[in-house]
C-alpha cells in the first residue's frame, strides 16, 4: 500500500489523541504521512505541531490556506460537529478525500447535504464510528455474526457515566449544546444497536431529559426504542449524569438476544449463553461462557485510518462510508425529533424529508 499524505484538522481534546496515538501509529508503520496540521487556535496548533513533529511551515490557522497550498490524498477532520461542513467544503474544493469524526454534522439537513456534496464531487468520505471498531465490540460482533446463536431478536445497549459536573465531559461544547447525550453519546450507541440488529431502522421512539444535578444546557439522559426493517427490536438507555458510572465510555453494556442464545458485553467482558434441550433453562449474568477478546495490532481510529487508506487504494469501501452512515446519523436526529414531537418517527421517511 502506497503511503498516503494527509492534512489533519483539529487539535482539541480529542484531536490531541489523534496526533499522539491514532495518527502516530500509522505514521510509524508507513501507512500515512502528515503533510500539514490545522487549527484556528494557535496554541492548539502549536501542540499539534509538537505531537506530530511538524515544522512551522506545515502548520496553518486557516483551513482554506492549508487546503489551497498543500497537496494531500485525504484529510482527517476532528473539529466540533457544527464546523465539519466548512472543513469538508475546503477538502472537496481541493479534491481531497475525507475521514471525519462523528457525527457527520450537527443537523440532519447538514449531514444529508454533506453526503450529497461528496457524492456529486466523486470524493470518498467515511466517518469514524470508533466504538464500533473497538476490540470488545468487534469480539461481540464476531460471535453474533458467526450465526452460532441463531437469528438476532433483540439488542439492548446501556451507557451510564458519571459526567454530571461542569467540564466533566471533556470539551465545553458538550455542556452548552442542545442534546449532548444524543449527539455526542448515542451517536455511537445507537450505531452499535443498529450494527448488531443488521438492518436499517424502521421506526423509533425516544424520550430525553436533564436531571436537576446535570451541569449541562441540554439533555444528558435518554431512552430510545427501535424497530428495525428485519423485525429486530432495539432498546437503549443512556446517561451522562449517572450517580455511578456502571457502564462508562468504552465499558458499555450490549446484550444481543438471539433464537439459540444470548451474548452479553459488559465492562469489556464478553460472555455467551447457549440454549440447551432443557425444560425452562435458566442462567444469570456472569455465569456464561467467557470469550477471549480478539487480538490484532490496530483498534478504534488507528484501525479506521488504515481501512480508509486501503479503500483509497481500491480495497473494500468503508462500512462507515458517508452515505451508509447517514442511517446512524438519522437515528440521533430522529430521536431528537421524537422527543420534540412526542411521536414515533418513521426513520426512512425522516431521511427522505431531510434531503
Ligand atoms: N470517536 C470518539 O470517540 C470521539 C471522542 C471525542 C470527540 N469526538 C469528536 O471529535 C470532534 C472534536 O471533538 P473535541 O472534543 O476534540 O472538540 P474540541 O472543542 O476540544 O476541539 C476542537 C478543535 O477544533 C478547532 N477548530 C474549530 N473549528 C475549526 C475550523 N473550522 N478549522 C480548524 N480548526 C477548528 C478548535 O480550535 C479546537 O482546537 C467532534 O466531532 C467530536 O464529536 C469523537
Amino acid at each position: 500500500m502506497a503511503r498516503k499524505r494527509l492534512i489533519h484538522v483539529g487539535v482539541g481534546v480529542f484531536g490531541r489523541r489523534w496526533c499522539s496515538e491514532f495518527l502516530s501509529a500509522n505514521v510509524a508503520d508507513g501507512t500515512v504521512e502528515v503533510v500539514a496540521v490545522v487549527d484556528t487556535d494557535p496554541q492548539a496548533l502549536a501542540l499539534g505541531a509538537r505531537l506530530l513533529g511538524l515544522p512551522e511551515s506545515k502548520c496553518y490557522t486557516d483551513p482554506a490556506k492549508a487546503f489551497a497550498e498543500v497537496e494531500a490524498d485525504f484529510c482527517t477532520v476532528v473539529v466540533p460537529p457544527n464546523h465539519h461542513e466548512t472543513v469538508i467544503d475546503h477538502a472537496i474544493a481541493a479534491g481531497v478525500d475525507i475521514l471525519c469524526e462523528k457525527p457527520i454534522a450537527d443537523t440532519m439537513e447538514g449531514s444529508v447535504r454533506i453526503a450529497r456534496k461528496v457524492r456529486e464531487a466523486g470524493r470518498k468520505m467515511a466517518v469514524t464510528m470508533s466504538h464500533r471498531f473497538d476490540q470488545d465490540k468487534t469480539t461481540l460482533r464476531s460471535v453474533v455474526r458467526s450465526g452460532k446463536l441463531g437469528k438476532v431478536n433483540l439488542v439492548s445497549c446501556r451507557y451510564m457515566a458519571d459526567l454530571r459536573k461542569h467540564m466533566a465531559w471533556g470539551a465545553l461544547f458538550r455542556h452548552t449544546m442542545a442534546d449532548p447525550l444524543l449527539i455526542e453519546g448515542a451517536v455511537h450507541h445507537l450505531d452499535l444497536v443498529a450494527d448488531f440488529a443488521g438492518a436499517p431502522c424502521k421506526t423509533l421512539f425516544a424520550s430525553t431529559w436533564k436531571p436537576d444535578w446535570a451541569e449541562y444546557a441540554g439533555d444528558t439522559d435518554g431512552i430510545v426504542s427501535m424497530v428495525f426493517e428485519n423485525g429486530v427490536r432495539g432498546v437503549y438507555e443512556g446517561s451522562s449524569s449517572a450517580a455511578v458510572g456502571m457502564n462508562d465510555w468504552t465499558r458499555e453494556y450490549v446484550r444481543v438476544e438471539c433464537e439459540e442464545g444470548t451474548a452479553i458485553l459488559s465492562n469489556r467482558e464478553v460472555e455467551i449463553f447457549q440454549r440447551q434441550d432443557l425444560v425452562r433453562q435458566r442462567s444469570r449474568e456472569g455465569a456464561g461462557q467467557k470469550l477471549q477478546l480478539i487480538t490484532q495490532p490496530k483498534w478504534l481510529n488507528t484501525w479506521l485510518i488504515e481501512k480508509f487508506c486501503a479503500w483509497l487504494d481500491g480495497g473494500p469501501a468503508m462500512e462507515t462510508e458517508v452515505s451508509v452512515n447517514l442511517q446512524s446519523t438519522a437515528l440521533i436526529f430522529a430521536a431528537i425529533e421524537s422527543q420534540r414531537t412526542g411521536a414515533a418517527i418513521d426513520v426512512q421517511d425522516y431521511i427522505s424529508r431531510s434531503a
